[in-house]
């Protein structure tokens, strides 16, 4: 076995961070699919630990699993449909099922109905050209060792090479794999307990490209914020559930009220997108892997947005933060080099005139990003104001409307001020703020 330092480790992956990011910083959206035994309960995927189903009662469950043919590929289509660029697979959750033909864990999808769905993902994200995420729990409810390794040294030599073989397997036999999605680091709190860098150096070595989230006890590629929305100075990517109640399936006539609409999926798409970070939405397919139509309802106006708005989101974006926001009504995002920026219209006004305050250059073109139409208007003092807009709000898919803001060079700029008045016969010419 080989082992390097902390130290060393970290060296080696900053060196090719850049490199093995490039395509994650410019995707900003991904699926993240939550499936296993227990979606057959309807209660989340803790449902084995809250409702302290021993082991054996678990292990029911595996007999009743029987995913429809091709629900893989649903999921993918899906991913794709919506805009997403990415999506992420609960490979084996907490409850220890694996959802391949796991030589190291018989309890399997294999065994239990003969379908690989790891393999089945994967060839439809291929398939979808979608980049293929796996998750992979280090909490275990079913491995004998897996709690005891927190006191025991054998038990936990055991537990991590247990941990490394299916991981292994996993990075081995599926071809070229992009993110290790860790979760989960207990029973141990840290990284040397479950030797983290040794094995992700290993892991590493077998897809030298992968991208490896900060949930084995190190921050390693990138952070992943959950349930909210948090950009940091690293890169990150918030998770979130689409009705905030759970991850696993749970009744979708009762669930489906506390969804989120396809608009804010995408005001959290832009605030991700504002912040530098991505957004990883989850689905949670019913027992027989299917999606609920539900589901399907939010997602695709999302992406057929996208198709004609993708701009405002995609790619190298500079980080402008929420507090930059054109005003309550409209947020921004800008492109890395600041020249154009896109204004994400929540609610259309219905008077005509949209005024952004805070610009002290003049836009050379304002257009619909959706159809190109230009839009007129005039510069009045810091002020871009648009004016004889349609009454009705413009996107038909999802009410958002977005604007493409496009400047000769990136515009100096002041924000909105806290005390208007104060600017009153202000001379700007110098400008005041530069982005
Ligand atoms: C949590 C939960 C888990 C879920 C994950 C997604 O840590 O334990 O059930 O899969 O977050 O981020």
């Amino acid at each position: 076995m080989e082992y390097i330092s902390r130290y060393d480790y970290e060296q080696m992956t900053a060196e090719t961070r850049d490199e093995r990011m490039a395509w994650f910083r410019e995707a900003r959206f991904g699926i993240f699919i939550h499936y296993g035994l227990y979606a057959q309960l309807g209660t989340g995927e803790w449902s084995q630990a809250n409702e302290n189903y021993t082991r054996e009662e678990y292990e029911q469950l595996a007999k009743d699993f029987s995913p429809k043919e091709g629900c893989a590929r649903e999921w993918c289509e899906l991913a794709k449909k919506s805009g997403a660029k990415y999506a992420v697979l609960t490979t084996r959750h907490h409850e220890g099922f694996s959802l391949w033909d796991s030589k190291v864990n018989p309890y399997n999808s294999y065994n239990a109905c003969g379908r690989d769905i790891v393999r089945e993902f994967v060839d439809a994200c291929r398939e979808f050209d979608l980049k293929i995420g796996l998750y992979t729990s280090l909490m275990d409810w079913h491995h004998p060792d897996s709690w005891k390794c927190a006191n025991d040294p054998e038990a936990r030599a055991r537990f991590l090479k247990y941990i490394e073989d299916l991981n292994t397997e996993l990075l081995t036999n599926y071809g070229k794999i992009d993110i290790l999605w860790y979760d989960v680091s207990c029973p141990m709190g840290n990284c040397e307990s479950w030797d983290s860098v040794n094995r992700n150096a290993r892991l590493r070595k077998l897809q030298p490209h992968i991208i490896i989230n900060n949930r084995s006890a190190m921050p390693e590629d990138f952070d992943t914020p959950e349930g909210h929305i948090h950009a940091s100075d690293r890169d990150w990517e918030t998770c979130n559930t689409l009705t905030r109640l759970g991850w696993g399936y749970i009744d979708e006539e009762q669930s489906a009220p506390f969804a989120i609409s396809s608009k804010q999926i995408l005001r959290d798409l832009h605030l991700c997108t504002c912040g530098g970070g991505n957004l990883l939405l989850n689905i949670a397919p019913a027992p027989d892997g299917s999606i609920p139509k539900d589901t399907v309802d939010r997602l695709l106006p999302v992406g057929e947005w996208l198709q004609i708005n993708g701009d405002a989101t995609y790619g190298q974006k500079f980080r402008t933060g929420p507090v930059y926001s054109a005003n309550t009504l409209t947020a921004v995002s800008a492109d890395k080099d600041l020249k154009t920026f896109y204004l994400w219209n929540w609610v259309w006004p219905k008077n005509g005139k949209l005024i952004f305050g805070g610009y002290l250059d003049s836009p050379k073109k304002i257009s619909f990003l959706a159809t190109g139409e230009e839009i007129k208007f005039r510069v009045d003092g810091h002020r871009i104001i648009l004016e004889d807009l349609p009454a009705e709000v413009p996107d038909k898919i999802t009410g958002v409307t977005a604007l493409k803001m496009e400047f000769e060079n990136a515009p100096r700029h002041i924000f909105r001020s806290y005390y208007p008045q104060m600017h009153q016969g202000t001379d700007f010419s110098e400008g005041y703020h530069k982005w």
